[in-house]
Order: C-alpha cells, then structure tokens, then sequence
C-alpha cells in the first residue's frame, strides 16, 4: 500500500491593494462585468475576466436559462469566447468574483469541477499555466495553476 498526500498552494491577499496592477485590473474588469450576469434564478452574478499573453482581457458572466441545465457559468462563458476570439493565445489567468443578491461575497468562490476542468485543459492546451484569482470582499486567494485545483485531471491523454 502507497499513501499519497497532495497539497496546494495557496496566496491570499487582504484586499485590492495588495494585488499587482495587472491583478487588480483583471479583478475590476470582472467585478464591473458581474452586473451583466443573467441571473434570474439564483440571484448570484458571476463575473469573470481572462488575461490573454497578447494583454487582451476577456470578460463574461454567467447566463442561466428556465431550463436549468442549458445555462453556462461566467468563467467558461469567458474562457470560450476567448478560446474563440484568440485561438492561438495563452491565457495567463482568470479572477472570479460574485454577487449573491446584489452584494459581493465576503468570501471567494471556486470555480465549479466543469469550469475546473475548462480551465484545466486550456492550461494544457497552451502548456502555459492559468493563475487563479478568487476574490472576496474579506480576503482573495490566488492559486497558480488549474493543475492545482483538479489534480487528478482527465485530459486528452487519457483518451489515447
Ligand atoms: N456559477 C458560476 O458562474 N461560476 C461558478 O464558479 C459557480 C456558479 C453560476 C452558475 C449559476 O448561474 C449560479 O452561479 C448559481 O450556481
């Protein structure tokens, strides 16, 4: 028998201000975008923003749908159309921010397994990692890589 203990790192920061520029213009973006979420049914806008090498930010919301399961969460709605716009681009990373009932979360959110798993094989695809960055109004916690929060992934490889 082999016991295998796996740990992630994880940065968390105060607020706004102790994020880099870059950071923190990312996170803006996305919290400015969060008011165009389609949310009639759960009341919580998701804002997401990616950050492509060529500098382009890319943003989206979540969009829901009375037939529950046709709707999409806000970072793969930002992820596809930037995998659409730039399909040649790295994407270097993500921030996620949400509001539930009009007010954003004390606490950051994590994106979904689906979305984990979008951003997980974007990662691959451009062999480049994805920093993630999950704000809350009480604290932002940043992860370097989708590797990290999926790490027993299933990718292209195990399809061969
Ligand atoms: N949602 C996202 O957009 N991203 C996440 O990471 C978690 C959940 C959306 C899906 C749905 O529209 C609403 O939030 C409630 O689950």
């Amino acid at each position: 028998m082999k016991e295998t203990q796996l740990s992630i790192k994880i940065t968390e920061y105060a607020n706004l201000l102790e994020l880099n520029t870059t950071d923190s213009e990312l996170v803006k973006q996305a919290m400015a975008i969060s008011e165009n979420a389609y949310a009639p049914y759960s009341n919580f806008k998701v804002g997401a923003a990616v950050l492509l090498k060529n500098g382009e930010i890319i943003t989206g919301t979540n969009q829901e749908n009375a037939a529950y399961p046709s709707g999409l969460c806000a970072e793969r709605t930002a992820l596809f159309y930037a995998n659409s716009k730039f399909p040649d681009v790295p994407v270097l990373a993500i921030a996620i921010v949400a509001k539930s009932n009009n007010v954003f979360t004390e606490q950051p959110i994590g994106p979904c397994g689906s979305c984990r798993q979008v951003i997980f094989e974007t990662e691959t695809r451009f062999k480049s990692p994805i920093k993630i960055i999950m704000v809350g109004t009480k604290k932002i916690s940043v992860i370097e890589n989708a590797k990290s929060l999926l790490p027993i992934s299933f990718s292209e490889n195990d399809l061969k």
